[in-house]
């Protein structure tokens, strides 16, 4: 899982043209029904039956440190990109191969990735069978407010990091063209446009973490995919509110400084322990970065969810990041930290102290926009009756059933403290 030296990114840049060309004889996706293909290192295996894997070269070993590429995962197995015709196919051009240094700041920030491989556990039952990440807030998946916020920041990339029982989220980005055939015959246009919205969004791709050890290690898979290139990390239990233009801010942030943006969210020192905890000073705004005073701040230290006397200070981590590719070489250091596991925390914390010229420098942008923790019981409720009270449909019916609710429910108890 080392970078790619710069003549095996130049031979990628070819083989992917040449893969490109491989492929052009199929007029349209519409042709194309399940199938997938993987290029491993610079190998291509494809077929069009769906079953497409690559050789599997390694088996899980034993690791300390997160240095050795096959630790904990199936490196060639899953190490490697995954695609899915449906979601190739598309007018989207190859992502660009052209050589970049690490540090260089005016390189466009157009991947984004997505850990998604947990459990849910919060969540169960219905996690047994449904991703977390497709619990419907409103009338769409949670997971599609993340890609629908990264396209809106101009990225046109995403990778999710997943485990087994997460299909389901390739296949809700997927083309399904029984349906959108059907449709298309039926006449049915608004069902068809329904259907039909994940070409609006990024492309999609997705990757397996093979063992849950931890965020930073989810981080990791992604090196191969990513490669030299600067990236964001979108948590997918941070819904931030569909009008945020925080990612767009970090990713200005990133173009002004250089080094590697996280967003930070004003709590209680009690909450803090829930989140990384951060030691922050004031910076004054740069060029080209549209944020008030006060909003963006140099990180002098962090500690994930550190105990309260250890609570540095308002400010924590949330998920967002906008990181410059010198993380991937940070994370392959670091040891198991808080509960066992390779903390992305502990990742970027090492960024603080690394030179500048080497992609170090760690700043915060602070989160001023409405953000809701879907991870939570409670925060997906209320994520759910904010954004319904906004959608003009279903808002003015929605409020007047929960006035109605809360004066039941009210008198029921004034009632009972009453005893009426
Ligand atoms: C993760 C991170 C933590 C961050 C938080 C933001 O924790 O490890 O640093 O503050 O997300 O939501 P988790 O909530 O997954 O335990």
């Amino acid at each position: 899982c080392r970078p790619r030296t710069q003549e095996q990114e130049v031979k990628r840049g070819q083989n992917r043209q040449g893969f490109q060309k491989y492929l052009a004889p199929f007029p349209s996706d519409k042709k194309l029904q399940g199938g997938g293909y993987c290029w491993d290192s610079l190998q291509k295996h494809r077929a069009l039956d769906g079953n497409v894997r690559p050789k599997r070269h390694a088996h899980p070993v034993p690791h300390r440190g997160l240095g050795n590429p096959n630790a904990g995962s199936y490196a060639h197995e899953f190490q490697c990109e995954v695609s899915f015709y449906a979601w190739s196919f598309r007018s989207h051009a190859p992502s660009s191969t052209t050589l970049v240094t690490m540090t260089d700041r005016n390189v466009p920030v157009r991947h984004a990735v997505v850990p998604a491989a947990g459990r849910g556990t919060r969540f169960l039952p219905i996690t047994k069978s449904v991703p977390k990440e497709m619990l419907p807030v409103v009338d769409r998946p949670s997971i599609e407010y993340i890609a629908r916020e990264a396209t809106d920041a101009g990225i046109d990339d995403m990778l999710f990091v997943t485990r087994t029982g997460k299909e389901s989220i390739e296949a809700y980005f997927d083309a399904d063209p029984g349906l959108e055939n059907e449709l298309e015959k039926a006449g049915k246009d608004e069902l068809l446009a329904l259907s039909r919205e994940y070409l609006k969004l990024a492309r999609m791709h997705s990757v397996r973490q093979g063992h849950p050890l931890g965020l930073g290690h989810a981080v990791l898979q992604a090196r191969q995919h990513v490669g030299n290139a600067p990236f964001a990390v979108m948590l997918p239990d941070d819904l931030m509110h569909p009008n945020s233009t925080l990612l767009k801010h970090m990713i200005d942030v990133r173009h002004a400084l250089g080094g590697s943006v996280v967003a930070l969210l004003r709590v209680t020192p009690e909450q803090a322990t829930a989140y990384a905890s951060t030691s922050v000073t004031p910076l004054e705004i740069p060029e080209g970065v549209s944020l008030k005073d006060g909003d963006l701040m140099r990180i002098d230290r962090v500690v994930e969810k550190p105990p309260l006397e250890e609570v540095m200070s308002e400010y924590a981590v949330v998920g967002r990041y906008v990181f410059d590719p010198a993380i991937f070489d940070e994370l392959t250091k670091i040891e198991p930290g808080r509960g066992g596991e390779y903390q992305l925390t502990d990742g970027f914390a090492r960024l603080i102290d690394r030179d500048p010229e080497d992609g170090g420098g760690l700043y915060g942008v602070v989160v001023n926009d409405r953000r809701f923790d879907t991870g939570d019981k409670l925060g997906y409720l209320e994520a759910n009756i904010a954004l319904a009270l906004e959608d003009p449909k279903l808002g003015p019916k929605l409020a007047e059933f929960l006035v109605s609710e809360a004066g039941t429910q009210l008198k029921g108890r004034l009632a009972k403290v009453l005893g009426l």
